[in-house]
């Protein structure tokens, strides 16, 4: 449960601008083979935005696509209307994009402090401790933990230590790659619940991919549901949750999607 003082705390770190985002009918892939096909998607400032489906469907690669990790090969990326397709993703990461990948996202042998400094790495060097203080705020639990070295940290906490690594260059967008994959579902309620609320909370935009759709429904302002490497459905949470195609195909008659 989070307390009033907690999110006032959070919210007292508010200090990004969100950012826009749309994908106009992209198509990408590994080595020429598209993936994803024609992904139109749209996320407006501010907004909490979740794209669902089943494992393989190609979540993970329509992330990797608008960071530009995996080719494009047609269709285009534009954040806050400027197209930034084909750009490198240190050029997207200057551009305001935090992308928190499913898998590798600390350094496992670094202390939590140590990887939020390196989360740091496009600020001048004498603006990254102050810096560390805000994530630090934003996420209270991770103060005790600084000189804890993240491989020895649980899931969850190193869930939270990735959102606040991005964190460090001010995101205007924080892209999160399925945060809660092998997590027990106690630990997912608590990954969606509190920490992804944070984030928003300090004012980016969130785009987040998950299998787990109950769950991040509870915390979407709107849904894109994706199969086979295509948009099937959108829509509000209400909307879709008013769908029988989409409860009995995602929602899986009561258990959350994917476990
Ligand atoms: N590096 C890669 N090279 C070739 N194919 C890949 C690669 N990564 C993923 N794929 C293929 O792309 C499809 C979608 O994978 P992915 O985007 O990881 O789905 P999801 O995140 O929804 O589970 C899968 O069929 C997978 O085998
Ligand atoms: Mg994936």
């Amino acid at each position: 449960m989070r307390t009033a003082q907690e999110i006032g705390g959070a919210a007292a770190a508010r200090t990004a601008r969100g950012a826009s985002l749309r994908t106009e009918s992209l198509t990408a892939g590994y080595g020429g083979s598209p993936i994803v096909h024609e992904i139109s998607i749209s996320v407006a400032p501010g907004e909490v935005v979740s794209v669902v489906g089943p494992n393989g469907s190609g979540k993970s690669t329509l992330l990797k696509g608008i960071v530009g990790i995996v080719e494009v090969l047609s269709g285009s990326v534009h954040l806050d209307g400027a197209d930034v397709t084909h750009r490198a993703t240190e050029e997207i990461a200057r551009l305001g994009v935090g992308y928190v990948p499913q898998v590798d996202d600390v350094f496992a042998p670094l202390t939590v402090a140590e990887n939020l400094e390196m989360g740091g790495y496009l600020l001048k060097p004498k603006d990254v401790p102050a810096r560390v203080e805000h994530v630090l705020d934003v996420f209270p639990q991770l103060r005790r933990m600084v000189s804890r070295r993240a491989g020895k940290l649980s899931g969850g906490e190193r869930k939270m230590l990735a959102m606040g690594r991005v964190l460090m260059l001010e995101p205007a967008l924080v892209v999160l790659d399925e945060p809660t994959a092998n997590l027990a579902p106690q630990i997912a309620h608590t990954v969606l619940d509190e920490h992804v609320r944070r984030l928003a909370l300090t004012g980016a935009t969130v785009l987040i991919v998950e299998q787990r759709a109950r769950a991040v429904l509870a915390i979407s302002d709107r849904t894109y549901v994706l199969a086979g490497g295509r948009v099937r459905m959108e829509g509000t949470p209400a909307e879709l949750s008013a769908s029988s195609e989409f409860v009995e195909s995602f929602l899986g008659g009561g258990q959350p999607a994917g476990g």
